[in-house]
């Protein structure tokens, strides 16, 4: 796909997905939605990516939501419609194999804070602001914030930025729980990027096992989820990862994995 509205940097094994409409604050418009579905489609495929970081273009945001102009001319069917693609994109971000980390540097409002939800990580700079102003709009999320929020913060803590529609600032967003870290804007990138490489130095079968098992999991009761860890704990006692890990534990040496 030509990309236009996405700036894409590959330096395996990290790619860095920049959002880049600086001047509408990186909204979230149909062609930039496209665009994302297909870079996570890609980066499935591709396999010298292991690792990626998404972020905006500009100081001033992440992104500042889905695009208003293109909300206004929604009606019943197409707003549903437009909704579920959103969803389906920010679905395949959440599910995506290999650690997305989001590196909120400005405004993340409406879908821009719902883009960041669906990452695996989010990191804020000291100036990131937060909020679901849908309400303002005569709106709901309609990206997953009312799911995700809740699951990630907690029922109370999401009624009250889905009610109020009130903004919050990078302290109130970490001690929320909303974001992992709040970091200055100019190590932002080299904070993403250590994370990611630390996680690259574990043994890649299980990260991608522990990714799937706690998106899964959040899904159904806790005995299925339960019962899907037990699985997947087997399928990595079945894994040459899970020998040379054991191995190097005991031989007193550093692990070589393989990803097999
Ligand atoms: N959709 C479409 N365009 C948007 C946008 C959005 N979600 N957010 C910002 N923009 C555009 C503005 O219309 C403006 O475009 P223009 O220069 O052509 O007029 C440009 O981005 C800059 O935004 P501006 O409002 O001038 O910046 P600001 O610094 O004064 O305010 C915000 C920043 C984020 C507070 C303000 O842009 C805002 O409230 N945005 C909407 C947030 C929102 O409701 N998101 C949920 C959408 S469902």
């Amino acid at each position: 796909m030509n990309y236009t509205n996405l700036l894409l940097k590959k330096d395996p094994p990290l790619l860095t997905i920049t959002l880049n409409r600086p001047d509408k604050l990186n909204a979230l418009n149909r062609r930039t939605l496209e665009e994302l579905d297909s870079a996570f489609s890609e980066i499935e495929k591709d396999e010298q990516i292991r690792g990626i970081l998404l972020t905006g273009s500009g100081e001033k945001a992440f992104a500042a939501g889905a695009d208003i102009a293109e909300i206004q001319a929604l009606d019943l069917t197409s707003g549903e419609a437009f909704a579920r693609f959103g969803q389906q994109v920010f679905a395949r971000i959440e599910n995506c194999t290999k650690p997305v980390i989001a590196l909120v540097n400005g405004f993340a409002l409406g879908g821009g804070c719902e883009l960041a939800m669906a990452c695996h990580l989010r990191l804020a700079s000291e100036n990131a602001k937060f909020g679901q102003p849908e309400v303002n709009l005569g709106l709901i999320p309609g990206y997953g914030g009312t799911q995700r929020m809740a699951r990630l913060i907690g029922k109370g803590r999401a009624l009250e930025l889905l009610l109020t529609g009130n903004m919050i600032d990078a302290q109130r967003a970490y001690e929320m729980g909303l974001v992992n870290q709040v970091i200055s804007a100019e190590t932002l990138v080299a904070a993403g990027q250590k994370i990611l490489n630390t996680i690259l130095k574990k043994a890649p079968l299980a990260a991608s096992y522990v990714l799937e098992t706690v998106n899964r999991g959040l899904n159904v009761s806790l005995e299925d989820g339960i019962r899907l860890e037990a699985d997947y704990f087997g399928k990595s006692c079945a894994s040459n990862d899970m020998k040379e890990g054991t191995s190097a534990f005991l031989e007193k040496r550093k692990p070589e994995f393989k990803g097999k």
